[in-house]
C-alpha cells in the first residue's frame, strides 16, 4: 500500500514482501557504543576505508571528459580485463571476454535484480546460505520467489529449485568452500537443472583455506553451463565507491541478462569503466589491499579471542564470526565476565558486550536465524580503528 489519496488504484508492490531493513534496529547499540568516552568505532559494516588507489583514480580522470553513452556490455578493452583478470587472478580459463563477462554497477543492484531478469518468479524456489548476505533474499522476494536456506544439498531432498546461491569466502561468517564441495554442488545442480550463482566478491580474501571460483577448471572442469560468477572490486580492490563489479560465466545467461540490462539501461558509467580495467590491471594493488586486511585481522582475531570470544569459520573475508561458549554451569554471568557467558546469551547480548567498550558490531541474526548466538565483526577499519579496538578488548 502507498499513501497515494483513494482514487489511485490500489496496487501490491514489491516492498510488502520484502523483510524489515534491519539496521535501523542497530541504532539503540551504536548509540550506546557512541557514548564511550574515547569515541564508537565502527566494525559493523564492510566499507573500506583506505584511499583509493592511484591507478584506479587515473583511469576515472583519464575518461571524464568523454560526453557520450556508454555501453551496457562494457568496452571491450574492459571485458578484455575482466577475462584477463579472472584468468590471472583467480584460475578461471575459457571465458570470452566477447559474450562470457558483463560489468555491473556494483554487485549490489546485479544480485538484486538477478532472479526477476533471469525469468524466477512465482512458483520458483531460490536456495541462499543459511547465513547469508539479505540481498540473496531481498532479489528472490522482489521477483515473487520462495526462499528456502540451506548449506547442504541433503537438507534438499529430491526438490529442484531454479536458482542457489553459494557466496564463498562468505559474508558473515567467512566459510570458505573449497574445490570438493564446489564440484558437489555444480553437479548435483547440473543434474537438476539448477542455475548456480555463485558470489565471489570476497574471492581472493583467503586466509586459512584456499577459495576457488565456481568457474575453476578443478570445479566445473572448463563447462560454465548453467553457472554464474558475480564479481566485485568494493572489498578486494578497495573500490566500494565507485559501484564496480561484473557477472561472468555461462554466456547464454550472460547474453539473456546484457539484452535485458540494454532495455533497463542498467549500464555501468563510462569513466567507471575506465576506472575498472586500471584497476583489473593492477594487481600489485590487490597484494597491497590484502596485506593490509591479513595484518588487521591477526590483530582483531588475537584480541576477539583473548577476551574469550570463539571465532568460527572465518577462513577468508573480511569478517570475524564470533560469539561465546564455555557456558558457566551456573549459567550466572554478567558482561563483564566474557569466559563465563551463560548459554542463552544472543547475538544482541554479545553487541551490547562491545558496544559497551565502544565497538559496534553486526548481531548474527541479520543474516539468518543461525546466526542469533554470533556476532559479525569487520575488518574493514583504519589500522589506527583496529588497534584501538584491540586494546579495549584486551583491557575487557
Ligand atoms: C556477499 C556480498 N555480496 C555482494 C555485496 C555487494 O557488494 P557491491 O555492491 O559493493 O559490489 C556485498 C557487500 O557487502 C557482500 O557482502
Amino acid at each position: 500500500m502507498t499513501g497515494l489519496p483513494p482514487q489511485y488504484r490500489e496496487r501490491t508492490t514489491p516492498a510488502g514482501r520484502l523483510p524489515a531493513f534491519p539496521w535501523d534496529s542497530l541504532a539503540g547499540a551504536k548509540a550506546r557504543a557512541a557514548a564511550h568516552p574515547d569515541g564508537m568505532i565502527d566494525l559493523s559494516i564492510g566499507t573500506p576505508v583506505d584511499g583509493v588507489f592511484e591507478s584506479a583514480r587515473a583511469g576515472l580522470a583519464a575518461a571524464s571528459a568523454v560526453p557520450g553513452y556508454p555501453q551496457t556490455a562494457g568496452t571491450p578493452e574492459l571485458r578484455a580485463a575482466i577475462a584477463g583478470a579472472m584468468e590471472r587472478r583467480h584460475g578461471v580459463v575459457g571465458l570470452s571476454a566477447e559474450r562470457g563477462v558483463l560489468p555491473v554497477v556494483g554487485t549490489k543492484e546485479a544480485i538484486a535484480w538477478l532472479p526477476f531478469l533471469l525469468g524466477v518468479g512465482e512458483g520458483h524456489t531460490v536456495v541462499i546460505p543459511e547465513l547469508s548476505y539479505p540481498t540473496y533474499e531481498v532479489g528472490a522476494r522482489m521477483a515473487g520467489a520462495r526462499v528456502v536456506r540451506a548449506d547442504s544439498l541433503t537438507q534438499l531432498g529430491p526438490s529442484r529449485p531454479t536458482l542457489m546461491y553459494v557466496n564463498s569466502p562468505g559474508n558473515p561468517s567467512g566459510r570458505v568452500l573449497g574445490v570438493d564441495h564446489l564440484r558437489k554442488v555444480v553437479s548435483w545442480a547440473r543434474e537438476r537443472g539448477v542455475i548456480v550463482v555463485s558470489d565471489e566478491c570476497y574471492l581472493g580474501l583467503d586466509w586459512e583455506l584456499e577459495a576457488p571460483s565456481i568457474l575453476d577448471p578443478r570445479v566445473c572442469d572448463g563447462d560454465f553451463t548453467g553457472l554464474l560468477a558475480v564479481h566485485s572490486l568494493s572489498k578486494a580492490a578497495n573500490l566500494a565507491s565507485y559501484r564496480a563489479g561484473w557477472l561472468c560465466g555461462d554466456e547464454s545467461l550472460v547474453q539473456d541478462l546484457l539484452a535485458l540490462r540494454r532495455h533497463a539501461g542498467l549500464m555501468v558509467p563510462g569513466p567507471i569503466q575506465s576506472a575498472m580495467v586500471a584497476s583489473l590491471d593492477d594487481d600489485h594493488s590487490v597484494d597491497v589491499q590484502r596485506g593490509r586486511y591479513g595484518r588487521r585481522r591477526a590483530v582483531l582475531r588475537a584480541a576477539v579471542e583473548g577476551a574469550g570470544f570463539r571465532v568460527d569459520d572465518s577462513d577468508g573475508g573480511l569478517y570475524l564470526w564470533a560469539t561465546r561458549d564455555g557456558a558457566a554451569a551456573d549459567g550466572h554471568a554478567t558482561s563483564d565476565q566474557p569466559t563465563t557467558a551463560d548459554s542463552a546469551e544472543t547475538c544482541r547480548d554479545l553487541v551490547d558486550w562491545f558496544a559497551d567498550r565502544g565497538i559496534l558490531v553486526a548481531p548474527g541474526e541479520f543474516y539468518g536465524p543461525k546466526g542469533v548466538r554470533h556476532v559479525r565483526i569487520g575488518l574493514t577499519a583504519s589500522d589506527e580503528a583496529i588497534e584501538v579496538a584491540a586494546g579495549r578488548l584486551r583491557s575487557s
